[in-house]
């Protein structure tokens, strides 16, 4: 098997260029983007010429703010950290404190990289990362275009990088659009969904698209659901403020969840171009069936963690014990629901989401459950017709990249006895890659200008239309049962009935590989 690289396979350095990244010292910065902007250099892909900037609201000398971007890198980035790589990086690291509304800030910012394009001959490349807490994305905008320092021309560009969340409602994510198409070109506007950097994901679509054997078999014919999960066994860790305004529906679904629905379910694109995949993306977001108002509660399920016990031992208090969260907060650390596509290609197939904080541990995956075969004729198997399993196809995103298929096969015997065996591609046995944040990606797309990871406008406004009925109807009913789950459990009772009702049941994760005959 060739050894590869998932960062090296893109082969260019990207053109020199300044980051500024607002919000400079948080945790995003300090947990994924140095460390991913590190991983980057080491791999040759980061440009030659190039400088970030911090802004951020503590008041910090640069010595300090590269002291603790030191003892961040050396912390997060895992095996593989270079003295030397790192070493020249900091020295093109900066820091400037002050209030993003400030206009005063965007004059000194604009000096300081006026200073450092012209003493490190950078062209005046600028992408803006606003890893700041949301309320600020359009004012920074706003203050960044007054300031002039949006204006491209000819030899250089202006892109601005947008974290989620990315609005709260349909209403506030097209208000957020309004704001930054008034300073900005939808062309320049990265927002990120950080789990299309993954491998894994970004591999679905060459799983369907560059093999001949699999599109045939990928529609409501041979497929009877989908699941989805993305399971955490984290709580909310210092993120309470955000968290208990938020909720797991907001925070993952209508960003990271649909992201896997779009890889999954959309139409091959007419090319690999960003506008072809994003066109096909936003078409399936739109042909989910909306949720009416009245289904809302049929179709969902939302969940509290009481206190409970992690796999290994661990006591974890409950979501209303947690700092920052109300201690009789309605606010939701699990969701699920059940979705159809009105499409030709998906039709009938419910697509099966479900999310959640405290489970027993941190596994993402999609399955693609096939039907059962049309007939049955091993009747002398110990199995009867209905307890051999139907072929499914896992999705591993992580941890343990890779993909399953279950299928059945004859036990060794002078009898036709079946057992469930399984087929498993794992990326760490087959590509020698080294682990990534699924922000190395990103970062480097960004600095390259192809967008195609990134959400496009109408995708978010698309997602944000299908969530709107479920946030409605959950704020004006608020759960009366919460906590409903034990944290370390799979959650709420309700989220295996939504399934059992359909007559069938939710996947244990992590189980493709460790399937037995
Ligand atoms: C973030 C959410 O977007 O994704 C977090 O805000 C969540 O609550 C995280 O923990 C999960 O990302 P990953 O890459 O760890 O699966």
């Amino acid at each position: 098997m060739p050894a590869t690289d998932p960062v090296n396979s893109a082969s260019e350095m990207a053109p020199p260029n300044v980051m500024v990244i607002f919000g400079g010292t948080g945790d995003l910065t300090r947990r994924k983007l140095f460390p991913a902007l590190h991983h980057l250099w080491k791999e040759k892909l980061g440009p030659e010429r190039f400088a970030v900037v911090g802004v951020g609201r503590e008041a910090l000398t640069e010595a300090a703010y590269r002291d603790m971007l030191d003892a961040a890198v050396r912390e997060y980035y895992g095996e593989g950290f270079d003295e030397t790589v790192w070493g020249e990086m900091l020295r093109s690291v900066y820091y400037i404190p002050g209030a993003f509304a400030d206009p005063e800030l965007y004059a000194r910012l604009d000096r300081l990289l006026q200073r450092i394009t012209g003493e490190s001959q950078i062209a005046p490349n600028y992408f803006f990362y606003l890893a700041t807490p949301p309320n600020f994305f359009a004012e920074i905008a706003a203050q960044l275009g007054r300031a002039g320092l949006l204006n491209e021309s000819g030899d250089h560009w202006r892109r601005v990088v947008v974290e989620k969340p990315f609005g709260r409602d349909l209403r506030s994510a097209l208000e957020l659009n309004r704001q930054l198409h008034q300073v900005l070109r939808e062309r320049q506007i990265y927002r990120i969904d950080h789990y299309l950097g993954k491998e894994t994901v970004q591999n679905i679509l060459a799983f369907r698209f560059a093999n001949s054997t699999i599109e045939p078999i990928w529609n409501r014919r041979y497929i009877d659901h989908v699941q989805i999960t993305v399971a955490e066994s984290l709580g909310v860790e210092r993120r309470g403020g955000y968290y208990d305004q938020a909720g797991a529906l907001r925070d993952m679904i209508p960003n990271h969840l649909l992201a896997l629905l779009a890889v999954v379910a959309m139409e091959p694109p007419t090319s690999f171009g960003a506008e072809a995949i994003r066109d096909e993306q936003t078409k399936v977001l739109r042909a989910i069936q909306p949720i009416g108002h009245d289904e809302v509660l049929a179709a969902t399920v939302r969940g509290q963690y009481g206190a409970g016990t992690l796999p290994g031992g661990v006591r974890v208090p409950a979501y209303r014990s947690e700092a920052k969260v109300a201690p009789d907060s309605k606010t939701e650390t699990y969701a699920a629901m059940r979705l159809m596509i009105d499409t030709w290609r998906w039709a009938g197939v419910p697509f099966y989401l479900r999310t959640g904080k405290r489970l027993p541990g941190r596994f993402t995956e999609i399955v693609i459950q096939y039907q059962h075969a049309p007939n049955f004729m091993f009747r002398d198997s110990l199995l009867k017709r209905e307890n051999v399993p139907a072929n499914s196809l896992v999705l591993r995103i992580q941890p343990d990249e890779g993909i399953g298929l279950n299928f059945n096969a004859k036990v060794p015997g002078p009898t036709a006895h079946l057992g469930t065996v399984d087929m498993d591609f794992r990326y760490d046995e087959h590509f020698s890659a080294a682990p990534t944040t699924g922000y190395e990606t990103l970062l480097y797309d960004c600095m390259t200008g192809d967008a195609t990871l990134f959400k496009r406008a109408d995708n978010i406004e698309a997602a944000w239309a299908l969530m709107d009925p479920v946030l409605d109807v959950w704020s004006a009913l608020p759960a009366r049962d919460f906590p409903n789950y034990l944290a370390g459990s799979w959650g709420p009772e309700a989220a295996e009935q939504l399934l059992a009702r359909d007559g069938r049941s939710w996947r244990p994760c992590g189980f493709c590989h460790k399937a037995s005959p």
